[in-house]
C-alpha cells in the first residue's frame, strides 16, 4: 500500500491523533513519547521496507509504528513493557484494520507485552528504535543490535542520539537529529 503522502495515512493520523500523552511509563522503561506519524514514514522509507519485510519496533507504545509498516505490507511486530501501553495498542490496532479493511492485502499485526531486551532480533529486515535520552538503554540497545541482527537487517535509530560505535555501515540517507539508519554487513 502507498503511504508516501500524507492522505495514505490520514486514517492512521485520525485514530492515533491526540489520543496519547506523553509520560513516564508503568514499569520504569522510561519516558513515554508518541512519535509523529510523517516522520516514521520519512524514516521507514528511507530504510527501504518492502513488502513482506519482517519490522520490529522496540518498545512499540501505542502501536502507530507497527501500523504504519503493516500498511506498507510488513509482518509488522512490536513489543512493549508498559500494560496499558501494550493494551491501547492492542485497541488502535483493531480500528487500523477495520479502517483499512478491503485493501490491497490483509494487515500483519503483531503486538507483544514484554521486554524486548529478552527478545532475539535475528528474524528482523528493520528493526525500529525511538529510545529518547537514555544513555544506559542506548547502551544495551546498541549491543544487541550488533551482535543480533543478521546481515543486511536495518536499524532505524529514531530520535535518539547517533551511536557512535555500532559497528554497521551508517546509511546516506541518515538525517540528524531525525533518525539514523544503519546496515549490518
Ligand atoms: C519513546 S517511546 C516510543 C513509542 C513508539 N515506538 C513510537 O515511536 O511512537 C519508547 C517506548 O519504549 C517502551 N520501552 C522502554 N523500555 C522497554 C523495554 N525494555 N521493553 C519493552 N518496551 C520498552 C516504553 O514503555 C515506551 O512506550
Amino acid at each position: 500500500m502507498a503511504v508516501r503522502n500524507d492522505a495514505d495515512i490520514a486514517p492512521l493520523e485520525q485514530i492515533f491523533s491526540g489520543r496519547t500523552s506523553p509520560r513516564y511509563t508503568m514499569d520504569g522503561g522510561g519516558l513515554y513519547v508518541a512519535s509523529r506519524l510523517a516522520d516514521v514514514r520519512d524514516a521507514i522509507c528511507a530504510a527501504g521496507l518492502e513488502r513482506g519485510e519482517r519490522f520490529l519496533d522496540l518498545g512499540s507504545g501505542d502501536g502507530r509504528v507497527v501500523c504504519l509498516a503493516a500498511l506498507i505490507g510488513a509482518k509488522a511486530k512490536g513489543i512493549e513493557s508498559d500494560p496499558e501501553l501494550h493494551q491501547a495498542a492492542i485497541e488502535r490496532a483493531a480500528c487500523v484494520i477495520e479502517a483499512y479493511r478491503g485493501s490491497e492485502f490483509a494487515l500483519e499485526i503483531e503486538l507483544t507485552h514484554g521486554d524486548f531486551l529478552d527478545h532475539p532480533l535475528g528474524d528482523a529486515d528493520v528493526v525500529f528504535y525511538y529510545g529518547g535520552g537514555n544513555v544506559r538503554r542506548v547502551k544495551e540497545v546498541n549491543g544487541k543490535l550488533s551482535r543480533e541482527m543478521k546481515p543486511g537487517a536495518r536499524a532505524i535509530i529514531f530520535r535518539t542520539q547517533k551511536i557512535p560505535d555500532l559497528k554497521m555501515e551508517l546509511c546516506p540517507a541518515s538525517r540528524p537529529p531525525y533518525f539514523y539508519i544503519y546496515r549490518k554487513g
